[in-house]
């Protein structure tokens, strides 16, 4: 059975973002894999303080609510990132924990990972143009990659400004589904 942790960058509870992350989550689940939700806004963790101390030793030394995750990490068959476009960016809860990431890299920038973990990476946004923000898209899945996630997809929804405006764009709910199906696959 696969295991899947997904993690929420929105602070609004039922948000576009979560609302994507339960569509790709219940089709995972339907698919055999079991799922855990992070919601990073409810969670006690400040961003790296690039104390290189994951680099002296062999994990982050910073204790808080992120500390079991990364073991949660390291036990995990796939990880999903949703997070709200903020200020042309991923949000601020969303970028604390991706820069923690550094721990997964050791003192050479040898991955700590082990290879065969796959990444979902889902940024709902307000504006309307479609493309634009596949740069950012195509940014975050070269640096997983990077931090040593092996097979790292993701798309991008425009237009979504209110919480469950998602939900009038059945296209972008039976894409996060798949992408949860895909997660769950062999
Ligand atoms: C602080 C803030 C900054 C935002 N910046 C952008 C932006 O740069 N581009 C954009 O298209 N939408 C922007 N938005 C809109 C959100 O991306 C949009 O409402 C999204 O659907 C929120 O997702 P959520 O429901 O998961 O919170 C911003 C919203 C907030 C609150």
């Amino acid at each position: 059975m696969r295991s899947i942790l997904a993690f929420v960058g929105s602070p609004r509870r039922g948000g576009n973002s979560d609302i994507l992350v339960q569509h790709a989550a219940e089709a995972a689940k339907e698919a055999g894999a079991t799922v855990e939700v992070c919601y990073l806004n409810e969670m006690d963790y400040r961003g790296c303080q690039g104390c290189l101390g994951c680099k002296r030793g062999d994990a982050c030394v910073l204790e808080d609510d992120l500390t079991p995750i990364y073991d949660k990490i390291h036990g995990a068959d796939a990880v999903i990132f949703a997070s709200p476009i903020y200020f042309n960016d991923v949000s601020g809860q969303m970028k604390c924990f991706l820069d923690r990431w550094y721990a997964f890299w050791d003192a050479e920038y040898q991955k700590r990972l082990e290879p065969g973990k796959r990444g979902l990476i889902i940024l709902p946004y307000e504006a309307g143009r479609e493309t634009m923000y596949d740069g950012l898209l195509e940014r975050h899945i070269g640096l997983l990659r990077g931090m040593g996630l092996t097979d790292v997809t993701g798309f991008t929804v425009a237009g979504v400004r209110h919480k469950g405006d998602i939900l009038s764009k059945p296209e972008a709910l039976a894409k996060a589904a798949e992408s949860g199906r895909k997660l769950a696959e062999d």
